[in-house]
């Protein structure tokens, strides 16, 4: 698999120390890489650096080979990264529609708006059913989905999910990975952090275990669901 995204000897933290220490990270184009671990062992930091949110203090990030490093994250998300955040992040009193359509504020194409505009109803019949209605009154799944609608507003070659079944039902929680899925074999690249490691690393054909800003182990995502070490840290009975 080719690399999409590759951080190399990334050390990065917030000036009270560091939190990442020389993280090496490859994405591969067409597939999907899950990063699981524990709170606070810096998931979401690395989601930062690659969205341009945070500037590491030592390393590279390069996306199809050319440094991003020090780039604002708007010229990030031009160049195709989109992230969907950890915390809810609509616009709670404003329509589905509204929502979605922020998405593409950056573009100044109307036709071309209207068209990804189409191709999103089209993979998520909700937006156009629930257009008019508030984002507050769609349930929490429902929420994340508005969120991947709004994601694909830029036609991004590489999806960056925080933990999208954060706060979810299970019911729920399989809607949002089998989203995920689909999104991927219609050909998005997805980097996707997740709590919930047994339904990530079954997802991934790449998975990362971080811990304290370390890579501890990392393989085919099956591959680390069959770690006797993973089960016991990770997948408990229930999983
Ligand atoms: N804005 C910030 N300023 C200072 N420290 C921060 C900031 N954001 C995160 N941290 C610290 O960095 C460490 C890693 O945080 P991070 O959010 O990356 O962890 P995480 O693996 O995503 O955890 P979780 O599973 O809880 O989302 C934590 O110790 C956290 O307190
Ligand atoms: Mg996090």
């Amino acid at each position: 698999m080719a690399a999409l995204l590759e951080l190399e000897g990334v050390t990065a933290g917030y000036g009270g120390g560091d939190i990442l220490h020389e993280l090496t990270l490859t994405v591969g184009e067409g597939g999907i890489t899950c990063i699981v671990g524990p709170n606070g062992a810096g998931k979401s930091t690395v989601l930062r650096v690659v969205s341009g949110l945070l500037r590491p203090r030592l390393g590279s990030v390069r996306f199809r080979g050319a440094s991003i490093v020090g780039q604002s994250p708007r010229a990030i998300l031009r160049r195709g990264i989109v992230q969907v955040p950890q915390e809810r992040s609509l616009f709670s009193t404003m329509s589905v529609w509204e929502n979605v359509r922020m998405g593409a504020y950056t573009v100044h194409d109307r036709a071309l708006v209207a068209r990804r505009l189409h191709e999103v109803c089209e993979t998520f019949p909700i937006i156009r059913e629930r257009r008019h209605e508030p984002a507050a009154s769609l349930s929490g799944g429902q929420q994340k989905i508005v969120e991947f609608a709004r994601a694909l507003m830029l036609d991004p070659a590489l999806v960056v999910l925080d933990e999208p079944s954060m706060g979810l039902d299970p019911k729920t929680r399989t809607v949002v990975f089998d989203t995920i899925r689909a999104l991927n074999q219609a050909g998005r690249t997805i980097l996707l952090v997740e709590q919930n490691a047994r339904s990530g690393l079954g997802l991934a054909s790449h998975g990362v275990v971080l811990e304290s800003g370390r890579i501890r182990l990392e393989g085919p995502g099956l591959a680390l669901l069959d770690n006797p070490e993973i089960g016991r840290l990770y997948l408990g009975a229930t999983g």
